[in-house]
């Protein structure tokens, strides 16, 4: 649906659900990823919840594929909690193949979306929130135009620690 010239963001369908039931319950992805801690997720609950998001009007989910690589599932993305007084929405990509972690495709899956989000969705800004310690994802933000706009300092518990969480934004080129 949308085309970078590494990957193609493309609708979630119930064929990838075990793939992504996988990438839940993997717990070194989700301490990258941050938020709630890893729990047990049976393939049945992550595929409800994949349901019940399909049906958010505030949400917006896609499925990362690989252009050279038949359509490969690596991962998911998407637009969430959609403020439709202020224009914004946050932006999540979780990569959840190892074998294409540090290889450019994070930040091409970011731009596709930013762009979606301003010239299609006609947002005006778009955010996030990642752990100081996530070193990769922030420098692949920062590639795709993100900036620190803040940081809460040893917000949360991750993976043994109190750690810091960066906040992030880019606002379209015509709004500052
Ligand atoms: C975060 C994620 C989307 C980034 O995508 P990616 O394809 O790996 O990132 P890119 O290759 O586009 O960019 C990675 C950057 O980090 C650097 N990098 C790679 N491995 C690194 C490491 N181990 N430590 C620090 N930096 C690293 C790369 O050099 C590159 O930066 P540079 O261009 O300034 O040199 C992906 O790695 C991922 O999904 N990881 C697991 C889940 C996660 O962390 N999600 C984000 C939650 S906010």
């Amino acid at each position: 649906m949308l085309t970078g010239s590494l990957v193609t963001l493309r609708p979630i369908e119930p064929d990838d659900y075990p793939t992504l039931s996988n990438y839940m319950n993997d717990v070194e992805l989700r301490l990258l990823v941050g938020g709630t801690p890893p729990l047990p997720s049976p393939q049945a609950s992550v595929a409800a919840l994949y349901e019940r998001r399909r049906q958010d009007p505030d949400e917006v989910n896609f499925a990362i594929t690989v252009n050279d690589q038949a359509g490969k599932l690596i991962g998911h993305c998407g637009l969430f909690r959609h403020d439709h007084v202020a224009h914004t929405a946050e932006v999540g990509v979780t990569i959840g193949d190892r074998a294409y972690w540090g290889r450019g495709y994070g930040r091409e899956v970011v731009s596709v979306l930013v762009e979606y989000a301003f010239q299609v969705r006609n947002l005006r800004k778009v955010h996030l929130s990642v752990l100081a310690t996530n070193e990769r994802a922030i420098r692949a933000y920062v590639a795709a135009g993100f900036a620190e706009e803040g940081r809460r300092r040893r917000h949360v518990w991750n993976d043994g620690a109190y750690t810091d969480v960066v906040l992030m934004g880019r606002f379209r080129d015509d709004d500052h």
